[in-house]
């Protein structure tokens, strides 16, 4: 008589595990490096609102700011460990993942940021989200924070100005390869350490769009920035491609919908952010923004054009060319 009794009840047991998984919440945690009065930051809260409201009691967004879970030297390793389920890096640090996603790091190539839109939207660009889904990453989306600015603890006008002095930048091999191409020192470090590496010398200066030097108060430790647009800082929302595809298909649908929206909305608010931000760190008072004359900018186009050339090859010229056609609209 007992074995009945116990069979029954590890049955319904089972079952009400099993039910309870069916109706389980799906936890994604996005964590990211900026502050929450970014582009990045404030996407990411929107794809938690928008989530939540349509998926109500099964999916729940978790967000994480200002590198508080992972920094940037872990987070790509703990979405493919599942320790977080989406991310979006700054296109720079794909480097280890993918060749073809170092095209947005070259000095240059992109006329403005309609040009880098064009491109992203192409059929290369879209093929380059799905380029690393055999290492496990799902690129969701592209996101723009803005174009990029040097600053550094003297005024950069000529490419000669940057000789000698140390560089933080991106763990980003072109990046590297710019600095050196007029003659500074580059230094690979992790976004969080920025702050105090140009605060106690530790480097000299950097490169950042103005929501990045405004949100982690880069402009108070640094009393010159050239506005140069030399560069594009975008990101790449990515998931971890095995835990994207077993999400149930209704789930995945809302969730691939509700992304699409929060991109198009990071992306024309970005530029709202870089103007404000360019603005207040100018009324600031704390540093100087120098424009540059046609001369001189052309003068660091120069210095920094072998970069293309050397990284054309590893890229694909095909890339490169997608890349600059989309400069004609
Ligand atoms: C940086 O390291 O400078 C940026 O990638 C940070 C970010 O996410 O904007």
């Amino acid at each position: 008589m007992r074995k009945p009794i116990i069979k029954t009840l590890l049955a319904g047991a089972t079952l009400a595990l099993l039910s309870g998984m069916a109706h389980a919440e799906t936890v994604i945690k996005f964590s990211h490096v900026v502050a929450e009065n970014t582009p990045k930051g404030q996407g990411a809260l929107l794809f938690k609102k928008l989530a939540e409201e349509r998926l109500p009691g099964k999916v729940k967004v978790e967000v994480y700011s200002n590198s508080q879970l992972f920094g940037d030297g872990k987070e790509m390793e703990a979405l493919l460990l599942g320790d977080v389920q989406l991310i979006a890096p700054s296109l720079s640090k794909f480097d280890r993942y993918t060749n073809q996603i170092q095209v947005f790091d070259l000095p240059f190539l992109f006329k403005d940021i309609t040009a880098i839109h064009r491109f992203q939207q192409s059929a290369t660009g879209q093929s380059i989200l799905k380029s690393m889904t055999k290492k496990g990453l799902i690129g969701l989306g592209y996101w723009d924070n803005g174009m990029k600015q040097f600053s550094a603890k003297k005024p950069l006008r000529m490419p000669e100005d940057a000789k000698g002095l140390k560089f933080r930048i991106q763990a980003s091999d072109i990046l590297e390869a710019q600095f050196k191409a007029v003659g500074a020192v580059p230094q690979k470090l992790a976004f969080s350490e920025v702050y105090s590496a140009l605060e106690t010398g530790v480097v000299d200066g950097a490169e950042n769009p103005w929501s990045n030097a405004y949100s982690q108060k880069f402009f108070e430790v640094q009393p010159y920035f050239t506005e140069s647009n030399h560069g594009y800082l975008g990101y790449m929302v990515v998931a971890n491609a095995k835990f994207w595809e077993d999400l149930p298909a209704d789930v995945r649908s809302v969730l691939e919908k509700t992304l699409a929206e929060v991109t198009a909305q990071v992306n024309t608010q970005a530029t709202a952010f870089s103007d404000g931000d360019r603005k207040k760190i100018k009324e600031s008072g704390k540093t100087e923004i120098l424009q540059l004359t046609p001369e001189q900018r052309t003068a660091w186009q120069t210095a920094m054009k072998p970069v293309i050339e050397q990284f054309t090859p590893k890229i694909g010229k095909e890339i490169v060319d997608a890349a600059l056609a989309a400069n004609k609209p």
